[in-house]
């Protein structure tokens, strides 16, 4: 006799399973998204990690020493590589989300050209565009050498045939939201069927060791579309951003398995694809004007990589009766808020009855506290209507007394602003600091005095 099967309820969002059916989902509060499912054990998309014949327990050391000899496929592209740790990591599982248009397919396809041309034969399996136009791209990118194959197809049982069948060095689905399996009831991108492919592609990944490259979709407000699942599933998580106006875009690691999560690639989207940016800090510096109001630049560590950025910040009157505005683009509005109490309250600069705009240039995002003295002096210049002093590059994180704290990596950011033509730095006093060739240093220990001394 069949066995009966039960239902659950599961809301298609969050997947949190309640007793039955409701219009709002008790754990996201999402509406309408409550589906009845049937309990019966999942088909198909069972995941296989070890391929040994017989699977045993290893010594760290052993293990250690396989970990060493984890072989990489260079991409060619080298802020790509850089990113990922330098290269894809055979049988390694990358995910690469970004907004629709940001560049993904055009990133990737470049990235499987520069393998395909070292000699590696690569699947790029696309199920939101035909063969011809992913051709027709790759030929305006002059990225299609023939050990690259192409293929339009939504069903991850044909492409993974395909790739049985062609053997490739590396693996590409576009985009995983658009692709399903067999073994899953309901369209491509619901959760069991993004689940399923995952799953189908993880398997085939480490039975193998080849490595899969999956583009994913995020959402509005900038989440991975999908189950959290996925992210937990990959070894690897790219992010890549930018936006309309600007052609930058960063690459940026929120998860790898095989190397840090700091590291930071720069890329331009020209005429014919996308271009390395190898030298970011002159590309963000580029449309500077020399000596202007409001205008502070720091030199922030991405991963290994200094960057000169500059900082950019308004005040203007406020009018009376409101709450002054505060608007930050690429710093936290909670850090200014600090900044700002700091620069009241220790260097006797009346800003709270200010509106007070921050912005970064280049589109950066600047997260690290060594920054915070360059935000306090831009606000600062941008108050008293008083350029900085030319040729000056700014480094310390602030404290709640007013007190410039050290920032690591000193050597390496200095070298970077003296590389770009600075000729004075202002840095925390500490045991630190020595000298610098070419870099006239000011040393502060106190915000009143690096006002002083800044201008
Ligand atoms: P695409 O890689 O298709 O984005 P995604 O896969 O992330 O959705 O890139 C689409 C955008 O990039 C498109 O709006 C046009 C732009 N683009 C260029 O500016 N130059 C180029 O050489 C290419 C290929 C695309
Ligand atoms: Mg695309």
């Amino acid at each position: 006799m069949a066995k009966k099967s039960r239902s659950v309820w599961i809301c298609t969002a969050c997947e949190r399973g309640s007793s039955g059916w409701f219009g709002k989902c008790s754990g996201c509060g999402a509406w309408n998204t409550i589906e009845e499912r049937t309990a019966e054990p999942e088909s198909g998309a069972r995941v296989v990690l070890s391929t040994g014949v017989k699977n045993r327990a290893v010594p760290a050391p052993e293990a250690s020493q396989a970990a060493l000899q984890e072989r990489r496929l260079a991409t060619g592209i080298t802020e790509f590589d850089r990113v990922l740790g330098g290269g894809l990591v055979l049988g390694s599982l990358v995910l690469l989300g970004g907004a629709p248009g940001i560049g993904k397919s055009t990133l990737l396809l470049q990235a499987c050209a520069g393998l395909a041309r070292s000699g590696s034969r690569v699947l790029y399996a696309s199920g939101e565009e035909s063969v011809s136009q992913i051709g027709g791209r790759a030929t305006r990118l002059n990225a299609a050498p023939a050990s690259l194959l192409l293929m339009a197809e939504t069903r991850i049982e044909t492409i993974l045939d395909a790739a049985a069948e062609h053997k490739p060095a590396v693996l590409v689905v576009d985009s995983i939201q658009t692709v399903y399996s067999d073994s899953q009831e309901g369209l491509p991108g619901n959760i069991s069927q993004i689940r399923a492919v995952a799953g189908h592609l993880m398997s085939w990944a480490k039975s193998r060791n080849i490595p899969v490259l999956i583009v994913g979709h995020v959402t509005k407000d900038g989440q991975l579309a999908g189950p959290r699942l996925l992210e937990h599933m990959v070894d690897a998580v790219l992010s890549f951003e930018g936006d309309d106006e600007r052609a930058t875009r960063l690459l940026r690691a929120t998860k790898n398995r095989f190397g840090s999560t700091q590291e930071l690639g720069v890329f331009e989207m020209g005429g014919v694809g996308l271009i390395e940016v190898k030298n970011p800090s002159e590309a963000f510096l580029a449309e500077r004007p020399g000596q202007a109001v409001g205008s502070c630049v720091t030199a922030s560590l991405e991963g290994t990589r200094p960057l000169l950025i500059e900082v950019q910040a308004l005040l203007s009157s406020s009018p009376r009766g409101g709450n002054p505005r505060r608007t930050c683009v690429g710093t936290d509005p909670a850090r200014l808020a600090m900044l700002l109490a700091v620069l009241e309250r220790h260097a006797g600069l009346a800003v709270s009855d200010q509106d007070v705009f921050v912005n970064v240039t280049g589109g950066m995002r600047l997260r690290e506290p060594a920054v915070d003295l360059a935000v306090l002096l831009a606000v600062t210049s941008s108050h008293k209507r008083q350029p900085l002093s030319p040729g000056t590059v700014v480094l310390g994180e602030v404290g709640l007394t007013g007190e410039i704290r050290s920032v690591p990596r000193l050597k390496l950011r200095l070298t970077e602003a003296a590389r770009l033509g600075f000729t004075r730095a202002m840095l925390p006093k500490g045991r630190k600091a020595t000298e610098h060739p070419g870099l006239e240093l000011v040393l502060v220990s106190h915000v009143d005095e690096a006002v002083d001394l800044a201008f």
